[in-house]
């Protein structure tokens, strides 16, 4: 039986690291264990430009205890009908910015100001072909006589592919992807595609979050959706192939914002993500696999050399994580993956 396993240091492809209080409370739960995160531009109000993306970049690594001064940021930007092609390419050649985000209008928090008219942002999309620069892409269609449940496999085929097929040079992430459509599409699609699957969906199913109550820590978007999806992500994830890799997420809320009668979406992983994945990955027989979902496959979708160093995984007795992170915003529950981790980062 394996009880201990050294990982080159893992990345994070998809966090939400917020602003201000917030910011300053949850930053050190991914930098403890992450090398680099790409960092999701949907903050009031998103950023948008060039100096939008540096000036966060900066309170980032202001926030950040000098002890994990070694965690890198890549940033985003917000992808809007405005969005100039000129800004972006300026951004990405100055090493400000790794990506484009796109959001859908009225997908997901803090998306009002996201495409409605996916031709406005054409030009846009051609530029970043040029460059090599991947757009990042939430795959939900907004349409309102979509079922929840149906709005990724519907984007895909209405949206996705149409975009990729007028610009084929585009290095596309589909991200948090939650359905056995998704992985089917990954696996007819080799070229400039990958896709990013959270801990989370790799855990919980829609009745986790539904069944004896409403659990609205569960709650997120793309929505969790029925066994049979989750199990299909498992199974691309612990695969090995170099299209998947490891994208958090992680999005808090403070608890009076999940617990309400209108909660936020968003599942906050950050703390015990790297615990939950070796379980996953254990369970499913695919332990010395976790490296390349964890720590190789994503920087070479990007581009970019792994990790240089690298994190130790030990199994013991279960281990325990705080049930809530403390911030001036308020206390954010983490995630409970609702089994015991036996799994902990040394050090
Ligand atoms: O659950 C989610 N929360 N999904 C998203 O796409 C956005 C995120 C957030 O920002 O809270
Ligand atoms: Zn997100």
């Amino acid at each position: 039986m394996t009880e201990s396993l050294i990982l080159r240091r893992p990345d994070d492809w998809h966090l939400h690291l917020r602003d201000g209080a917030l910011l300053k409370a949850i930053l050190p739960e991914t930098a403890r264990h992450f090398g680099r995160a790409i960092i999701m531009p949907n903050l009031v109000p998103p950023v948008v430009t060039g100096a939008d993306a540096a000036a966060y970049r900066a309170r980032i690594l202001a926030a950040c205890p000098p002890e994990m001064d070694s965690f890198k940021p890549l940033m985003t930007l917000y992808l809007t009908e405005d969005t100039d092609p000129d800004d972006v390419a300026d951004a990405h050649a100055k090493g400000i910015v790794t990506a484009v985000k796109l959001y859908p209008a009225g997908a997901t928090t803090n998306s009002a100001s996201g495409v409605r008219d996916f031709d406005k942002v054409r030009p846009v999309l051609e530029r970043m072909a040029e460059i090599g620069m991947p757009l990042c892409v939430h795959g939900e269609v907004t349409d309102s006589d979509i079922d929840i449940f149906d709005r990724e496999a519907v984007f895909i085929e209405r949206v996705l592919d149409p975009i990729r097929r007028a610009t084929p040079g585009l290095r596309v992430v589909m991200e948090h992807i939650t359905t056995s459509d998704a992985v089917a599409y990954v696996a007819e699609n080799e070229k400039n595609l990958g896709a990013t699957i959270t801990t989370h969906h790799l855990i919980i199913n829609r009745n986790h979050m539904l069944v004896g109550g409403i659990k609205p820590h569960y709650y997120c978007l793309p929505v969790a959706k029925r066994e049979s999806h989750r199990e299909a992500l498992v199974k691309a994830a612990t695969s090995g192939d170099h299209r998947y890799f490891l994208g958090t997420d992680s999005a808090p809320h403070s608890d009076p914002n999940k617990e309400s009668a209108c909660g936020c979406a968003g599942v906050f992983s950050a703390t015990n993500t790297i615990s939950c994945l070796a379980e996953v990955f254990e369970a499913a027989d695919a332990l010395p696999r976790l490296e390349a979902f964890a720590s190789l496959n994503g920087p070479a979708f990007y581009g970019l050399p792994p990790n240089a160093d690298t994190i130790t995984l030990r199994k013991g007795a279960p281990v325990s994580y705080p049930d809530k992170i403390a911030s001036g915003e308020g206390p954010v529950t983490v995630f409970d993956p609702g089994f015991d981790l036996h799994w902990y980062v040394e050090g």
